[in-house]
């Protein structure tokens, strides 16, 4: 059975998936709208991976006898300015996320909820990931520059990027 609190900063974390899963959405619209292909299909990818990290919130909170629930969300931005600019915004949101995930894995240890500190391992691992490669896309972003062959090449070869991403089922 989870605590009262538990169960409410894991309620918490439903949000803020939600919200990158909303965010990611705009991204990818706003490279849709600009005819950038492979960021956009990268962008709906991360959507979906998002939305699955919810979704995973959600069974355990009820798995545990809680009710997960499904809250108001803030609007994300519209316009991103730059592939830069969002990708930067990108690896922002992925570290807000990972210490928000950190702060859940200290306190499920001052709750001593053992079950809960083992099911958010998955997310500490998954954050590494997640953080990584937004830096390896904006390493690769300031090699290009203002180089218009370059983000051409780039928007295909992100593609490959996406395939991983968009197919885990949520467990
Ligand atoms: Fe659900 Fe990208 O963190």
């Amino acid at each position: 059975m989870l605590s009262e609190r538990m169960q409410s900063v894991l309620n918490k974390q439903i949000r803020i998936e939600a919200e990158s899963s909303q965010i990611y959405l705009a991204m990818a619209s706003w490279s849709e709208v600009k005819g950038l292909e492979g960021i956009s299909q990268f962008m709906y990818g991360q959507s979906d991976e998002e939305r699955m990290h919810m979704l995973k919130f959600f069974k355990y909170i009820n798995e545990r006898g809680g009710h997960a629930m499904v809250s108001e969300l803030s609007a994300p931005a519209l316009e991103f300015g730059s592939i830069k600019n969002m990708f930067e915004i990108l690896f922002e949101h992925e570290v807000f996320v990972s210490q928000s995930i950190n702060e859940l894995v200290h306190i499920s240890l001052e709750e001593k909820d053992y079950a809960t500190h083992n099911f958010l391992q998955w997310y500490v691992a998954e954050q590494i990931e997640e953080e990584a490669q937004a830096r390896t896309i904006l390493d690769k972003i300031n090699l290009i520059g203002d180089d218009k062959g370059g983000l051409y090449l780039f928007d295909n070869d992100i593609k490959r990027l996406t395939v991983v991403s968009s197919v885990a089922p949520p467990a």
